[in-house]
């Protein structure tokens, strides 16, 4: 493999073909549909919350974490006996917010913050590569396919050409189309030891929410790329040698628009259950309901009674009184882990895990 110089952005060729333009607007109409309707619901976190939680597991399973439901429960409810891997899924959604909210408060997306998201993810400190010696490997023959450029100097030139594509529109391409180019770029690049394909697929949904192609991080293509593994190795590969951008373009494009279906199926089912619920404890607990109440049961998949004293500001015996009679009428199952009781807002949970 002779080591031939990634070229910077933008790419030298035309990228909007005919076949490009037709899948770019399935693409955008079935994303725009989404955010309609995302955007009409009143509580963001719950929303953004549950559709994370699958991302955290889909992108972690990419990269061979994997782990259950009922272990990541564990995990985030912080409670003793989560698996290891389990605990990376809960640190990938750290990194997922932490970059959102990055994003969202200065509208801007550098490669510090980047650099940032990608200490989250590994938990360590190694930054950007230093070191020669990382090539990518073909998964099945071991073969190497591909090295990425070495230096510190020549990573950080690239990654600085990359920011600037990112934040400064100076062509008029379609942001789904530059959203395909900076993945492809990114990977290609390679700036860290590890963690690169879980870097640059947090970017993808970050650069959604930075074009305002989406208000809250509720767009993800982890799932896609699982079903359509060897293509997305292949495309990313084929862009280098053979200039293949067609196809991958149209990969990423049909990816958005089915997860945007999917998704917009998905948090349907997640605005009705909220809505059912609420109807519910209205109906059943009048005393207790409270607009404060729902949201909290509905912030994680699960609830604590400090949560409750907090969020309602009651005492911690009026807390348990609230939660008993919750769990009475069904709404919530507990159980003890460790020293402290968790309450599951079992519909919740199972929509979000029987979706999958
Ligand atoms: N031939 C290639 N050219 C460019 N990028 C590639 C190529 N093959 C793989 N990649 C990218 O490298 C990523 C893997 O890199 P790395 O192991 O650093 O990331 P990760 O987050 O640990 O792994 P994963 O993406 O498997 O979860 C892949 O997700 C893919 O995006
Ligand atoms: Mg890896």
């Amino acid at each position: 493999m002779s080591a031939q110089k990634l070229p910077m952005l933008p790419p030298d060729v035309e990228l909007e073909t005919k076949t490009v333009l037709k899948q770019l607007a399935k693409a955008n109409r079935a994303l725009a549909e989404l955010k309609g309707f995302a955007d009409t619901i009143p509580n963001k976190h719950i929303l953004i919350n549950a559709v994370m939680i699958n991302e955290a597991k889909d992108s972690s399973a990419l990269e061979n974490i994997v782990t259950t439901h009922d272990d990541l429960y564990k995990a985030l409810s912080e409670a003793s006996g989560a698996s290891p891997a389990a605990k990376e899924v809960v640190s990938y959604r750290t990194a997922l917010w932490h970059g959102y909210e990055l994003v969202k408060a200065q509208d801007i997306l550098t490669t510090n913050m980047i650099v940032e998201i990608q200490v989250i993810i590994e938990k360590n400190r190694a930054g950007i590569r230093k070191l020669p010696g990382t090539v990518l490997r073909n998964e099945r023959t071991g073969e190497t396919v591909y090295t990425p450029p070495a230096g510190e100097a020549e990573i950080r030139e690239l990654l600085s050409n990359l920011e600037k594509y990112i934040n400064e529109d100076y062509d008029d391409l379609d942001p789904l189309i530059k959203l395909a180019v900076i993945h492809y770029q990114f990977e290609s690049i390679h700036p860290f030891y590890d963690g690169n394909g879980r870097t640059g697929r947090i970017i993808n949904v970050l650069y959604l929410v930075l074009k305002e192609l989406l208000d809250s991080p509720i767009l993800y293509l982890s799932s896609y790329i699982i079903r359509n593994k060897s293509a997305y190795y292949r495309l990313l590969q084929e862009v280098r040698t053979q200039e293949n951008w067609e196809e991958w373009l149209v990969y990423i494009l049909t990816g958005i628009e089915e997860t945007a279906e999917e998704t917009l199926r998905l948090v349907k089912r997640i605005n009705t259950e909220v809505e059912a619920m609420s109807t519910e404890i209205k109906e059943r607990l009048p005393k207790i309901y409270s607009k404060e109440l729902l949201d909290l049961l509905f912030y994680e998949f699960y609830t604590k009674i400090v949560y409750l004293e907090k969020g309602l500001a009651v005492t911690r015996k009026t807390a348990v009184n609230y939660l008993s009679s919750l769990e009475k009428e069904g709404f919530l199952t507990s159980e003890k882990i460790g020293k402290e009781r968790i309450y599951q807002n079992k519909r919740l949970y199972d929509l979000v895990k029987y979706d999958h």
